[in-house]
């Protein structure tokens, strides 16, 4: 059976994507930044998985206002780099896992969650900027993805629970997908930030690092914090970090299993108008 070996969390700030692409990591601005990636990345290169489950969201990429899946499975072989506006960034095209994928879609609706299945989908830097940052500029992914899109941009959005309820089901979906697969799911997106109006540039390093402690140790408790709590404390893309409980809750201790080990945890601010967040959790 497929097992999930671990999670990991990152912010998935665009200006980071850019700053590899254009060969500007040694800046100041960004150098210790990207300092605490330089573990993860050595962490990853003795854990390539076969396949990363990769909850993110689109930023009105890939769906606009004429569609909004709250909870959409990318099943497709492939998955184009988006555009955004300056071009596809110059990173490989992502590989999915339509076998694994149609399995997820099939169990996790099954178990009474509404999936929007895409079998046609560009995926923006959401999904590009974590891979890059946990796997640096290389010419193609050395797994496969399955791309899993939740809306943070267009109210309503899930609950914090809801989530956490849904990374449950996906851990049920995955470990029983009859193949020998090493999985890791990611929860990425956040930490706090808000990019428009009065209070654009809100960062809330106190509520952020308490939001990592209790991710690690009491992810349950963490999952009935209200939408308003995220909007006031983490700012209006704050609201990201729902993406978070997905991951999480696909871990062996929250279906009874032992308690995870933090392999990395790291917080930088600023990058852009974003607070860095970043863990790895060995199941
Ligand atoms: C920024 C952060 C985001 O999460 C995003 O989607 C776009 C921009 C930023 O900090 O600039
Ligand atoms: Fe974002």
């Amino acid at each position: 059976m497929a097992r999930i070996t671990a999670s990991i969390y990152t912010s998935h700030v665009p200006a980071i994507g850019a700053a590899m692409d254009l060969g500007k990591t040694h800046e100041p601005y960004w150098q210790r930044m990207f300092s605490g990636y330089d573990f993860s990345r050595q962490w990853m290169k003795q854990h390539v998985p076969d396949v990363i489950f990769l909850v993110y969201n689109d930023h009105a990429t890939a769906f606009s206002l004429e569609i909004i899946p709250t909870f959409a499975i990318g099943t497709a072989g492939e998955f184009p780099v988006a555009d955004e506006g300056w071009g596809p960034r110059p990173v490989p095209k992502v590989i999915g896992h339509p076998e694994l994928a149609s399995h997820i879609a099939q169990s996790v609706i099954q178990d009474d969650f509404d999936l929007t299945i895409v079998n046609k989908m560009a995926v923006d830097h959401g999904l590009t900027v974590p891979l890059s940052l946990l796997f640096g500029q290389v010419d193609a992914w050395p797994c496969r993805v399955i791309p899993f899109a939740v809306n943070v941009v267009q109210y309503p959005v899930p609950s914090g629970r809801r989530c956490f309820m849904l990374g449950q089901a996906i851990r049920r979906a995955i470990e029983s997908f009859d193949a020998p697969l090493n999985v890791q799911v990611w929860g990425t997106g956040g930490m706090s930030h808000q990019l428009q109006g009065p209070r654009a540039g809100l960062i809330n390093k106190e509520w952020d690092n308490r939001f990592l402690d209790r991710l690690i140790a009491d992810p349950g408790g963490l999952a009935g914090i209200p939408h308003i709590e995220y909007v006031r404390e983490a700012g209006s893309e704050g609201i990201e970090l729902v993406m978070w409980l997905i991951a999480r809750g696909a871990m062996a201790d929250v279906a009874g299993g032992a308690s995870p080990k933090v392999a990395h945890r790291f917080y930088h601010v600023p990058a852009s108008n974003t607070a860095v967040g970043h863990l790895i959790l060995e199941n």
